[in-house]
């Protein structure tokens, strides 16, 4: 299935010269949004993952179909002040703004397999923070997983030495 397909190009979103790669298209149809949810369970499944983190808010979307498939916990990594207990933070920069992403404490357990998921990789500063989180809390992360990879904002050398599965490239 060509997933592109599915992908809707919008010009100068949200700010003039970035081209918003909106993924709302392929979720709204129900064989694609399931096909790209069993390429990344398989993904997951050979990596022995045992927990799934997504970053707010596009990441909740990919991320816990998996969660849910797998039939293995998702935790959320929130833009701050969602998050009602005990977090720990990290402040980071987008491709357009900087934000900052909180954890719960108790959301991982130490030694967890962890493979976090988003809908897409800019300049890797959200799975940047992420995999930050996740690891202050004792998690191996084993994998990253994404629908889309913008190859140009060369997010990968953000997260040199992690293995990333992107089902799209631009
Ligand atoms: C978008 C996207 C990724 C991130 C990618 O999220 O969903 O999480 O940006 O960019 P990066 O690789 O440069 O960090 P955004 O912060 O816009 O939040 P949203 O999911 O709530 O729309
Ligand atoms: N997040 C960061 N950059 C993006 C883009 N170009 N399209 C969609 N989401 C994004």
């Amino acid at each position: 299935m060509d997933l592109k397909n599915y992908i809707a190009d919008v010009p100068d979103f949200p700010e003039k010269g970035i081209v918003f790669r909106d993924i709302s298209p392929l979720m709204a149809d129900g064989e694609a949004y399931r096909f790209a949810t069993s390429e990344i369970v398989k993904y997951a499944q050979d990596k022995g993952v045992e927990m799934i983190v997504g970053p707010e808010a596009r990441g909740f979307i990919v991320g816990c179909p998996v969660a849910y498939e797998m039939g293995i916990g998702f935790a959320p990594a929130r833009k701050k002040g969602k998050l009602p207990r005990e977090t720990i933070e990290v402040t980071y920069g987008l491709e357009y703004g900087k934000d900052t992403l909180q954890i719960h404490q108790d959301s991982i357990k130490p030694g967890q397999k962890v493979l976090v998921c988003d809908d897409l990789l800019a300049t890797g500063g959200t799975i940047a923070a992420t995999i930050e989180l996740i690891e202050k809390l004792g998690g191996i992360v084993v994998g990253t997983a994404f629908l889309v990879e913008l190859k140009d904002l060369n997010g990968r050398e953000k997260i040199k030495g992690y293995d990333i599965l992107a089902l799209m490239e631009y």
